[in-house]
């Protein structure tokens, strides 16, 4: 024999020295979801552990989370149904609550870098990420709203915008009017590769946002689909996009592969709130050892060849590598 793999593999000592992935705290985006209220933070039901916070306490979890070398948030807020509306109305309010929630936040813990969503369905009457029109989302309308939501956000400090919407050409408006308002210095993570899934469901829930008709197919990718990714990337990446994603992370770990090999930008995977459940699940049964499991999926994210991870998970990672 002239190749013995497991000389490698003989030791805590030598498996460390050739491990080929590591995961640090640079790793990581933490989601979060912003309620109006104070004092207030409640568990959502379908994320155990995961809780939705008014936005006092929000501060005081960013403070947390960059004491623990977490570097980057991303916001989601939940809108309160009096505000809904077909055009995101509530979307654009410099007083709403995703622009407080960024200002409060950058002012408590300015290195934090702070990244929003962009995408109508928390503020929409339908539940659905653009205008609606005679049932159909309709492209172009919304992406007008997307780009101005994108400034608004950008006036009150956020250092990137994530447009999770997947309408067509908003990379490229959003970059515009970005310019246009002098905020050059405003970064565009797209969300490029967002798939159809199943695996929002526990998202949904958390922000009272699931679609009142339909689903997202129309605007969403089909899971059958690889080749339409690398073309989805490469045309956010023409249009100005800073950051790629890829969305579920984990039965799509082939098309993070493609999308990284594809694209000379970062690319950032977010596993996703059903992802999450499924592993809380489990470990409550006693079904599978949570901090294994917990290590050993995000690791394999980071292996597929995500930079960046959106994850429910960042804090127990960091602390079970620390
Ligand atoms: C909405 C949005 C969704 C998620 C992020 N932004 C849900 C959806 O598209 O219906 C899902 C995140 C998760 O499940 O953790 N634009």
């Amino acid at each position: 024999m002239i190749h013995r793999n497991r000389i490698l593999r003989q030791s805590p000592a030598i498996r460390a020295m050739v491990a080929e992935t590591h995961l640090t705290p640079n790793d990581f985006i933490v989601p979060l979801f912003i309620n109006e209220g104070k004092n207030y933070k409640e568990e959502i039901s379908s994320m155990p552990n995961y809780s939705r916070m008014s936005l006092d306490e929000t501060v005081k979890e960013v403070k947390a989370l960059w004491n623990m070398d977490l570097k980057s948030v991303l916001l989601f807020v939940k809108c309160n149904d009096n505000l809904k509306d077909n055009i995101g109305k509530e979307a654009l309010n410099a007083d709403g609550l995703m622009q407080r929630s960024i200002k409060e936040i950058k002012n408590a813990c300015p290195e934090m870098l702070v990244m929003t969503d962009i995408a109508l369905d928390p503020f929409s009457i339908y539940g659905h990420d653009g205008i609606v029109e005679n049932n159909e989302i309709v492209n172009d309308a919304t992406v007008d709203v997307l780009a101005q939501m994108s400034v608004s956000h950008a006036a009150a400090g956020a250092d990137f915008v994530a447009p999770s919407d997947m309408m067509d050409g908003r990379i490229l408006a959003i970059r515009k009017a970005l310019e246009q308002n002098n905020f050059s210095k405003t970064g565009i993570m797209a969300y490029s590769a967002k798939y159809a899934s199943c695996f929002y469901g526990p998202f949904r829930d958390a922000l009272d946002s699931a679609p009142g008709f339909g689903d997202k197919k129309s605007y969403q990718m089909n899971p059958a689909n690889r080749i339409e990714a690398i073309k989805e990337v490469l045309q956010d990446e023409a249009e100005g996009a800073d950051i790629v994603m890829v969305k579920p992370a984990l039965s799509y770990l082939d098309i993070i592969r493609e999308a990284k090999n594809a694209v000379k930008i970062p690319v950032s995977a977010y596993h996703v709130s059903g992802e999450y459940a499924m592993i809380k699940a489990a470990a409550q049964r006693g079904w599978l050892n949570e901090e294994q499991t917990i290590l050993e999926t995000t690791l394999s994210i980071k292996r597929a060849g995500a930079d960046l991870i959106a994850s429910y998970f960042a804090k127990d990672v960091v602390k079970l590598i620390s």
